[in-house]
């Protein structure tokens, strides 16, 4: 067992999961931050050490969570607003909070979950919501690295699990027309954060992370029928027309099917060239159809 501490914020969501997972395999001593302590009896058995904080209250935050933390991996993201959790509050708020006492507290290391298509004029508010916090991160002088994954896919996660269900229910399948995504494998991703902690090479950077293919959502779905071994019908359809459904969906629903935030992001190209990353990690990524192969058949 080494003996640093690595503490991790949402360590009990579909990412955060397999980071732990990672983590544990590497022997590090894990520490995570969660809302509801109640629901982390299986973490606790893993020998991980529970520590209470919502994540936008500072207040609310257990500061003997951060003593003699050594490394800090930052997940906790939204992709829907529900009612005061809103994108700046999380995304911002919550890592400045997060970021100000690592500083204090003197971790050594801070590595931040930011997402691909983040930049400074991003349409969406999820993009400029994460650009903010990383601005914050990278100007407050703590040691840290950032990384933006495209789509994560595993066999808990929202996007694909999402088509998995609309195939199984209709023989048709709306298929919005967007930009291309690169889906990585969650445990791929798992890969990235852990190495980050102690290869200083990866200091102060950012880096892009997808997986083996660039893929429209039609493409990605073709993939899912394969690996399923059946047949719908795709229809496509102009992402303008979604708007109006989007705007009723999250007005009316608390977890609406799709946001207007999320019909923007689709419609960018959410692709990287994964150059930097070549140059600094050993990996290899697996693939969309042999991932989906391993865990749906
Ligand atoms: N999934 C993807 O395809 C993808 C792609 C690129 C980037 N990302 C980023 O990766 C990160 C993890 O995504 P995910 O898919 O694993 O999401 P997820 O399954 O929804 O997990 C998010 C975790 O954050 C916790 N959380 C939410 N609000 C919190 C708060 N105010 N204080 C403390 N904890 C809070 C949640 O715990 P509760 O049980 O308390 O809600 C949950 O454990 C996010 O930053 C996301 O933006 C995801």
């Amino acid at each position: 067992m080494k003996e640093e501490i690595v503490g991790v914020t949402g360590g009990m969501g579909f990412v955060g999961r397999s980071i732990v997972k990672k983590l544990l395999e590497d022997k590090w001593k894990v520490r995570c931050l969660v809302r509801k302590p109640e629901g982390s009896e299986d973490l606790k058995k893993q020998g991980i050490e529970i520590y209470k904080g919502d994540i936008t209250n500072k207040s609310s935050i257990d500061e003997s969570f951060f003593q003699d933390l050594s490394y800090l991996i930052h997940l906790v993201g939204i992709i829907k607003e529900v009612e005061t959790q809103t994108l700046e509050r999380v995304h911002f708020q919550g890592t400045k909070n997060l970021v100000d006492l690592a500083k204090n507290s003197g971790v050594k290391k801070f590595i931040h979950m930011s997402a691909l298509g983040t930049r400074p004029d991003a349409r969406s508010r999820y993009h400029s919501t994460k650009w903010m916090a990383e601005e914050y991160l990278r100007k407050n002088g703590l040691n840290h690295t950032i990384f933006r994954p495209s789509i994560i896919f595993g066999p808990d996660d929202e996007f694909i699990n999402t088509f998995i269900r609309i195939i199984k229910l209709s023989p048709f399948i709306p298929v919005i027309k967007g930009g291309k995504l690169q889906p990585i494998y969650v445990g791929d991703v798992a890969h990235f954060f852990v190495q980050a902690l102690t290869n200083q090479k990866t200091d102060g950077k950012t880096f892009e992370l997808g997986g083996t293919k660039k893929l429209t959502l039609g493409e990605i779905i073709k993939v899912l029928l394969k690996v399923l071994n059946v047949e719908r019908v795709l229809i496509p359809i102009p992402s303008f027309l979604m708007y109006p459904p989007a705007y009723l969906f999250q007005t009316v629903l608390r977890n609406p099917p799709l946001t207007l935030d999320q019909l923007i992001m689709l419609e960018e190209d959410n692709v990287c060239d994964m150059k930097e990353v070549q140059d600094i990690f050993s990996f290899s990524l697996l693939p969309l159809e042999e991932g989906l192969k391993q865990y749906l058949s």
